[in-house]
């Protein structure tokens, strides 16, 4: 039987990132991964593949409605088939270049699914059928999360998709109904939308995007909007009837009221992920998942000795940089070095246009939390690089701390505000003072001065608007 330091149940960012710091380490480690490549949700149907469209929907939305007012004189015709395969493509590189880490770091990818069979063991089922078992020191469960059902409205991935069938659509839809105004949603809903669909989305809340600032939230719907995406909110979805043209679906108001029919010719389900344990043998070790099925641990260790976790199956944001995170904290850990992370200070961006960014705190969080807070604000509008690139739609918000003048959390909406935030998880990683951001020279012209200009408004000195 191979024996192994660690052995890593999962090869998706928390997996692969185990197995790398782990060959780095001088840990023998193996993978074991039941999908046909590397990479996990993330880089199989997740971020990468949805980033890839993201873009590309972008740009052809730009050539389509932009490039005249720069004078450019284009016709943006749409080739669907090319732009799935440079998609394929990028993901299919991204995804080698894993199993190239692999083997310069001398991890063994183990294909098959792996169930933990008692302390120690991991027993594989390779696709054939064909049984192995594997001893380790130290097992990390990285089995992820799959997208959350709705009762009443099965997923076909014909009419009824969830985040993988909407990645590879056939056609454009004409219509496309989205239950749910989260993440998910609003960046797929957002990719055909600019490609031509009329594109509703279905929310059961008030708002949108619960966990993002209230007044960010806002001004994202209202941008969504005018790009002509339509929002019924404080409204449930309870039947869904698809033919094999289209979706029927049949919605109330949450408050109560007459249910009333909506049709689509394709329907997206974006409710949210569920982290995933099935077939894991967690009972072989005593582990018992939490009521929403996902697995408790105190610095990366469950309740069984040598078992570990992390990622999209733990409790915490699901985002593949948190699963990287824990994934270098686990093993510098098992390695007996002191790993570390701060779950405090993951960022959160949305890959919409305008980018949406934060890390920290939001203003609704800190009031409920009855703690006294500061506000610096610098509008897109007035920043120069923005204006002249005709991207003037946003803002950057800092909160700090009234007494000691520590940032407590930065909230952007904007252009390329995915690439500012890293700064501010930085800063406040150094527990930097808003005043640190503003008397910290940043290039001109950048959209990232509107980031200083807002931290100069926190004592209000904002010079620039
Ligand atoms: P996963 O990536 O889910 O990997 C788990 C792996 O374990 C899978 O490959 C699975 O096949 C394997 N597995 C499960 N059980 C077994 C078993 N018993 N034996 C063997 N293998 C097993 N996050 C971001 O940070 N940024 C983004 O832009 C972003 N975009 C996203 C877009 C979409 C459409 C979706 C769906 C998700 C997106 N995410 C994004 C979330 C991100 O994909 C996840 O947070 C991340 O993949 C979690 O990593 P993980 O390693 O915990 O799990
Ligand atoms: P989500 O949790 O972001 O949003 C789900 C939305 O559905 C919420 O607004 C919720 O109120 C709503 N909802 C729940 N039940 C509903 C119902 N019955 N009817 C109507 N609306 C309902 O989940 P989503 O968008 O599915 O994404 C899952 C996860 O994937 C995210 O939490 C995120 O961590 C990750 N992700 C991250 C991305 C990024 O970092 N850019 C991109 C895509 C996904």
């Amino acid at each position: 039987m191979a024996t192994y330091d660690v052995v890593i149940i999962g090869g998706g960012p928390g997996g692969y990132n185990a197995a790398i710091r782990a060959g780095q380490l001088g840990l023998k480690a193996a993978v074991v991964e039941k999908g046909p490549t590397l990479g996990g949700t993330c880089l199989n149907v997740g971020c990468m593949p949805s980033k890839a469209l993201l873009h590309a929907s972008e740009m052809f939305d730009a050539a389509a409605n932009h490039f005249a007012e720069l004078g450019i004189e284009a016709v943006a015709k749409l080739n669907l088939p090319q732009m799935m395969k440079q998609k394929a493509d990028s993901v299919g590189a991204l995804t080698k270049g894993i199993e190239f880490l692999f083997k310069k770091n001398k991890v063994d990818w183990i294909k098959g699914a792996g169930k933990l069979a008692g302390p120690g063991r991991v027993e594989v089922t390779a696709a054939n059928g064909s049984l192995s078992s594997l001893e380790a020191k130290n097992i990390v469960i990285a089995s992820g999360s799959e997208p959350s059902p709705l009762p009443g409205v099965a997923v076909d991935q014909q009419r009824i998709v969830d985040s993988t069938g909407a990645l590879s659509l056939p056609e454009v839809p004409k219509s496309l109904i989205v239950i749910g105004a989260g993440v998910i949603g609003l960046e797929l809903g957002s990719v055909w939308r600019r490609l031509g669909a009329e594109v509703t989305v279905v929310e059961f809340l008030d708002r949108i995007t619960p966990g993002m600032d209230a007044e960010v939230a806002k001004t994202f719907q209202r941008a969504l909007t005018k790009q002509g995406m339509a929002f019924k909110l404080a409204s449930k979805v309870t039947g869904a009837l698809a033919s094999e043209t289209d979706v029927s679906l049949t919605v109330e108001p949450v408050a109560g009221g007459a249910a009333e029919t909506m049709a689509a010719d394709y329907v997206l389900l974006a409710v949210g992920r569920r982290p995933f344990t099935e077939g894991l043998g967690l009972d072989s070790v005593g582990i018992m998942p939490d009521r929403r099925g996902f697995i408790e641990t105190d610095h990366w260790k469950t309740s069984a000795p040598g078992v570990w976790a992390i990622g999209d199956v733990t409790l915490g944001p699901m985002l593949a940089h948190k699963a990287e995170e824990e994934a270098v904290a686990c093993i510098e850990t098992i390695a007996g070095k002191a790993g570390h992370a701060d779950l405090r200070l993951i960022p959160s961006v949305v890959y919409t246009v305008p980018e949406v960014a934060w890390v920290g705190q939001t203003e609704e969080e800190l009031k409920a939390a009855g703690r006294a807070y500061k506000v610096g604000k610098f509008p897109f509008s007035a920043n120069s690089r923005a204006k002249i690139n005709h991207e003037t739609e946003g803002f950057v918000k800092v909160l700090a701390d009234p007494a000691t003048d520590e940032v407590l959390g930065v909230h952007m909406i904007g252009p390329s505000v995915s690439e500012m935030i890293g700064e501010c998880c930085l800063a406040m990683a150094f527990k930097a003072a808003s005043e640190d951001i503003a008397r910290i020279c940043h290039p001109h012209p950048t959209r990232s001065e509107a980031l200083r200009q807002a931290a100069m408004g926190v004592e209000g000195w904002t010079m620039q608007a």
